[in-house]
């Protein structure tokens, strides 16, 4: 048996704050890239700092924009992008791809990442997963079918604060969950700036829910281990969309965008969790109001408050707070905010290092399918439930 030397045991200690493991960059991962859009950039970006990446292939149904965008981007010379469409790329052989980035608007989600699974590739799928529920319950068949990795692009997941939400739920010291409030949103925030694909019905599909709800309740779902949604009643209203007044397109210089605008720019809901947990939410794109309120956690020893932030950034700038009762005495503690590290890699290498990690090693996916079900499904019933003015229940097959 090995001498165990106390000493450096204990020098272990001293230096292993954590375990970094080098990444092998002897085997490269093949990646397309499908969608070359705004977000498309910082995939790349992202992806070209791995050592263990090559951007082999990219697409988009706009004849030209691959091929500009490769150009004007990155000094990748030889990235093929000669495809009408995702699935001319898919359907090319020579690329020996291993992987793809789906960088679409949210309605091409569900059949890009169909058709890729199906291809035989592992899927890094930008948020919201899609804009139905059946969608994501096909997406999931594919993925089983394939046995394939498939994440979804949650990177606020890898914010040590966002991280220190679960670690605190997880401790125990609030007791039984049985409610949480969620939302946020912005006060003139309709996402304009690069043409209508996040407002109109055909690509966008979902408005405020889909671009930024999804973060919202990643947040609180993923901290509390993700209860399945039962019953969802839930609003959805237009009025700053539709609206040609509405400033930011008067500054744009779009009035007509208020015709084109097809979804949400304002939800909430009112949702029923699997083991007796409320969920109150909201999100807007749009309102008269600074904040839609905080987001809390409330348990039976202790209740968990994070201040109303950018929540779909990754980021808040103010401590998360504690309400608990100790020896009497109602308290309020407050947890640090933990800064981020010179030089420490962005909330995006970690969402690609972590896909990478995964499709490499074998190991689970990093933002699994099986959560973002749910997350898909109240997004989705909320909508539907606003359609049909009434409370809906969500029915999920096994998969
Ligand atoms: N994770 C994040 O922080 C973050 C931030 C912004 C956007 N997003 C998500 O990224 C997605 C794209 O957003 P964006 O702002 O880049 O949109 P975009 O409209 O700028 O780009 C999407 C591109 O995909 C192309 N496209 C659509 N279907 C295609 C298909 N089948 N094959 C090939 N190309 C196709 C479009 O022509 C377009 O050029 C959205 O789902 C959005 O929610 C994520």
């Amino acid at each position: 048996m090995a001498k165990v030397n106390a000493e450096e045991n204990m020098n272990v200690f001293a230096t292993a704050t954590k375990a970094e493991t080098a990444v092998d960059a002897s085997k490269k991962i093949r990646i397309g890239i499908i969608g070359t859009g705004w977000i498309a950039e910082s995939h790349v970006y992202s992806m070209l700092k791995q050592p263990d990446v090559e951007i082999v292939a990219g697409c988009d149904l706009i004849p030209g924009k691959a091929k500009a965008f490769f150009e004007k981007e990155t000094d990748l010379t030889d990235v093929k992008t000669d495809y009408a469409s995702h699935k001319e790329m898919l359907a090319d052989k020579s690329l020996n791809l291993d992987a793809v980035c789906i960088c679409t608007y949210n309605c091409q989600h569900a059949p890009c990442a169909i058709d890729a699974l199906n291809a035989g590739l592992h899927v890094l799928l930008e948020k919201p997963m899609c804009v139905t529920t059946e969608e994501a319950i096909e997406i999931m068949r594919a993925e089983k079918k394939s046995g394939k990795v498939l994440s979804i692009g949650f990177q606020p997941r890898f914010d040590e604060n966002m991280q220190m939400i679960k670690k605190i739920v997880q401790s125990g010291v609030l007791g039984k969950i049985y409610y949480i409030q969620t939302g946020g949103g912005r006060r003139r925030g309709i996402p304009t700036p690069f043409g209508t694909t996040f407002i109109e019905k055909e690509t966008g599909g979902l408005g405020a829910l889909g671009d930024i709800g999804c973060y919202s309740l990643d947040c609180v779902l993923n901290a509390i281990g993700y209860p399945k949604p039962l019953t969802v009643s839930g609003y959805k209203s237009d009025f700053f969309g539709k609206d040609p007044n509405y400033c930011n397109y008067v500054r744009l210089g779009h009035p007509e965008y208020a015709e084109k605008f097809g979804v949400d720019d304002f939800a909430a809901a009112f949702v029923r969790l699997e083991g007796g947990i409320i969920l109150d939410f909201r999100i807007a794109w749009a309102m008269n109001l600074d904040t839609p309120g905080d987001s809390i956690i409330m348990g039976t020893k202790g209740s968990l408050r994070i201040p109303s932030t950018d929540c779909w950034n990754g980021s808040f700038d103010k401590p998360l707070k504690i309400y608990s009762e100790v020896a009497g005495n109602q308290v309020c503690t407050e947890v640090p905010l933990i800064e981020a590290k010179p030089g420490s890699p962005t909330l995006w290498d970690k969402k690609m290092r972590s896909f990478l990690d995964a499709c490499k090693n074998g190991t689970p996916s990093p933002v699994p399918s099986s959560q973002i079900l749910y997350n898909q499904a109240i997004l989705d019933g909320i909508s539907k439930s606003s359609e049909l003015g009434r409370e809906i229940e969500i029915d999920l097959p096994e998969i």
